[in-house]
């Protein structure tokens, strides 16, 4: 070998391995998704189930490897025995190798389908139930109204009791935004916390559920694990997990109207129902009503915004508001244009760039504006 391509063979390897430190790094424990360190009921079956066909196969990995290598050194072609004795047709072998995996397989199999049926069982009587309605690129989710109280909608944080099984709906299409199959739905997407339960899809025309019950206070991060176009890696949420009493003052806190209506905001008002038109996907008036965008009515009370992706502070709620698109790519260059056959609109427009002939441009002090309004709900 010559010296050069020995040095290539170096810097080879060294990359590689630079690179595999690397990736591997991006696992550590402590990333707040990690389905190996799970908290919920149905996580820790599957980690179970995952652990057990993981010492099976590794075992049946060793295996393999030591007879691989030992047949290859062991056999090898040597002066004088280029050709090694030929074992063709040895029934007991053959018959072996067949009836081996099956069993192996068969082992899996049993603790595997009984599992996903038991994750698929009903809810207990005592379960809460909330849909999750997916659009590109965040979640929308529905509490039914219950004890008296209001239906709630609300975005990107999902509140849920500690300890007490959550019965998700999930879904593609969004009946106020038109009938399903065809109206108010959009693309598949999937519905993933890994620290509190495996993925389930969220498929346009049929509703999907998935229960989880969360063992310990916290926040999840979860992810839409189903591509689902061009903001598909900004898909995200968290599920607050906390007590029963804080989980009830929430809940009402939630039902209750604005801390501040359209009118009482003056200006700020004028701005977002008039002027720049927010109301056509937002609304900040009645926290029980699914919109097309996310529905603003307690917005402030949120940690976070944009499908989690931004903390929700007054300087990311300006820029987001002047030039959203440019925060989290967006299809949404001909949202400001009137709605008809040809316009693409999927996301929320930039109210600094692309203004249609005729529509105002926004200045920063209008944003700022908004945006202290926006934040006064809470
Ligand atoms: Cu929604 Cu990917």
């Amino acid at each position: 070998m010559t010296n050069g391509s020995r040095r290539k063979r170096v810097i080879l390897l060294a990359t590689g391995l630079l690179t595999l430190a690397l990736v591997v790094a991006g696992c550590g424990p402590q990333n707040d998704q990690n389905s190996l360190r799970p908290t919920g009921e149905q996580a820790k079956d599957i980690d179970n189930l995952f652990m057990f066909v993981l010492v099976i196969a590794g075992i049946i990995g060793v295996l393999v490897m030591v007879g691989t290598i030992y047949a290859a050194v062991r056999f090898r072609a040597r002066p004088g025995n280029e050709r090694p004795k030929q074992t063709h047709g040895n029934t007991a072998l053959e018959v072996g190798w067949t009836l081996l995996p099956a069993v192996i397989l068969a082992v899996v199999a049993v603790p595997t389908v009984s599992l996903i049926f038991r994750l698929n069982e009903d809810p207990q009587p005592g379960a809460l139930r909330v849909t999750a309605v997916a659009k590109q690129w965040w979640w929308q989710f529905d509490y039914p109204a219950e004890k008296g109280g209001t239906k709630v909608v609300t975005a990107d944080e999902l509140h849920v009791p500690v300890g007490r099984e959550i019965q998700m709906t999930l879904r593609a299409c969004d009946p106020s935004l038109g009938t399903p199959p065809t109206g108010g739905c959009n693309v598949i997407h999937s519905f993933w916390v890994p620290e509190l339960n495996g993925k389930r899809d969220v498929v346009p025309g049929r509703d999907n559920t998935l229960s989880f019950t969360a063992e310990e206070e916290g926040t999840y991060l979860g992810q839409c694990a189903e591509y689902c176009g061009l903001s598909h890696a900004n898909m995200r949420f968290r599920v607050i997990v906390e007590s029963e009493r804080e989980f009830e003052d929430w809940l009402a806190s939630q039902q209750d109207g604005p801390a501040v209506t359209l009118a009482e905001a003056g200006n700020a008002g004028e701005l977002f129902s008039t002027k720049f038109g927010c109301t056509n996907c937002h609304t900040t008036e009645d926290s029980s009503l699914s919109v097309y965008g996310p529905n603003l009515t307690h917005l402030a009370s949120r940690t976070t915004f944009a499908s989690g992706y931004y903390k929700l502070t007054r300087r990311n709620l300006i820029n987001w508001i002047l030039d959203a698109p440019s925060m989290i790519p967006m299809e949404s260059e001909e949202c400001r244009l009137p709605p008809g056959p040809g316009v693409t609109c999927v996301g929320m427009p930039s109210f600094v760039k692309n203004t249609p002939p005729g529509q105002p441009t926004m200045t920063r002090a209008e944003a700022e504006e908004l945006a202290d309004y926006l934040l006064q709900l809470d």
